[in-house]
């Protein structure tokens, strides 16, 4: 029975009771923003390429990734929230879509590659606004240094070559500790060497950061580009750390990163290595570079969107006519099982597809005498271009 089976990118798996992956999100596992030279995204990928000469880029590897890749691997605990159906598409028990490109640090280390960049799509459940999309772009970068003599000596000198760069540069760095008794380093590692990864880390980042941001009007006419670090937590890094910007006069996050754990090496079969990885957020990045007001519009294929945009150069969007708001009210009786609200808003999703600008629970109600409970949520109907 065809139904039983579900087509993934040309592969036929199983359905089970996992499975809940939308027609929706079948639709965009073939677009490959990131590999497209003039849209924004291809860009920012092509031009953070271009930052760290050396370092192998890779973009096409399957979204369809096992569960020990995007998870155990990593070392999430089995209980992580990630994990759940409401937060992750499953083609079904042994497959997903990855949620993150941090799914293939152990396979890219295993071959070998021992600085690399790798930019791919990735996809999250969520609520429905104009900066949540259920699939967008990350760039993951990594670098492992060996960890004897020779190594140390590199990263010594790497450091010195950051450094010397960012001091004569118009940059304010709120920095935090390297280590910290909530931010440790890990046992195996030798404390000093733990350190010096974490900063070459840190001045990898502050001068792609600088690079990508320095100079521009958002930063501030004449001013210092303002970055800010702080500590953080993910199960495959420690120390662990989130960035900063300071743009458009906000603090904006666009990334984390830390120390990449031990045993994730020991996985990928690399020994006597140390090094770091960083996971940025394209998306993020290319609205605030590019003024561009609403995620759904990298998804456009509206020439007054697409022609805007030159490989090489980040210029400011100008939006076209947009329509105005309509909103609709729907208000239903919950089902005896509870309603998780990323359900509602997949299914809106896939019915109404872009057009769905924003969806918000307006009202909830519990009937006294029956005890029934009932929700409205108000849907915000834009489109982007007709
Ligand atoms: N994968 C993490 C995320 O999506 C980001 C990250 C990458 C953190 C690499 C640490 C190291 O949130």
């Amino acid at each position: 029975n065809a139904d039983n089976y579900i087509t993934v990118l040309g592969d036929k798996y199983p359905k089970d009771s996992k499975t809940n992956i939308t027609s929706a999100i079948m639709d965009k596992l073939e677009r490959k923003l990131h590999l497209q030279p003039s849209h924004p995204i291809g860009i920012l990928r092509s031009m953070i390429e271009t930052h760290y000469p050396g370092f192998t880029a890779l973009s096409n590897f399957s979204p369809v990734v096992t569960p020990a890749m995007n998870f155990d691997d990593l070392s999430f605990p089995l209980d992580h929230p990630g994990r759940s159906l409401t937060d992750s598409y499953y083609i079904n028990s042994d497959h997903m879509l990855r949620t993150h490109t941090s799914a293939h640090e152990v396979e890219t280390f295993a071959k070998g590659i021992r600085q690399w960049l790798l930019t791919a799509d990735v996809y999250r459940r969520d609520e429905i606004d104009g900066s949540h999309y259920p699939v967008f772009h990350q760039m993951e970068g990594a670098r492992i240094f060996h960890d004897n003599p020779n190594g140390i000596k590199d990263l010594e000198e790497d450091n010195a070559r950051l450094s010397a760069h960012l001091a004569k540069s118009n940059i304010v760095i709120e920095d935090v500790p390297h280590v910290t008794s909530t931010n440790p380093a890990q046992v195996s590692h030798n404390p000093k060497h733990a350190e010096l990864v974490a900063l070459n880390l840190k001045l990898s980042l502050n001068s792609l950061i600088l690079d990508l941001f320095g100079g521009r009007a958002g930063a501030g006419e004449g001013e210092p580009l303002r970055v800010r670090w702080i500590e953080a937590y993910f199960p495959f890094t420690s120390p662990s750390y989130e960035v900063e910007v300071f743009f458009g006069g906000k603090w904006l996050e666009i990334l984390g990163c830390g120390v990449v754990l031990q045993s994730t090496l020991d996985k990928a079969n690399v020994p006597n290595s140390i090094g770091w990885a960083f996971g940025l957020g394209l998306e993020r990045i290319a609205m605030i570079l590019y003024s561009i007001p609403d995620i759904r519009l990298f998804w456009s294929q509206d020439p007054r969107f697409s022609s805007q945009f030159t490989p090489g150069q980040i210029n400011t969007f100008k939006p076209f006519s947009r329509y105005p708001a309509c909103y609709k009210d729907v208000s239903f009786w919950l089902p005896d099982k509870a309603l998780h609200e990323n359900d509602f808003c997949d299914l809106v999703r896939d019915a109404a597809g872009d057009f769905a600008e924003d969806v918000k629970l307006v009202d909830a109600f519990t009937h006294p005498k029956t005890g029934r409970s009932s929700q409205c949520f108000r849907i915000n109907y834009r489109s982007m271009d007709r």
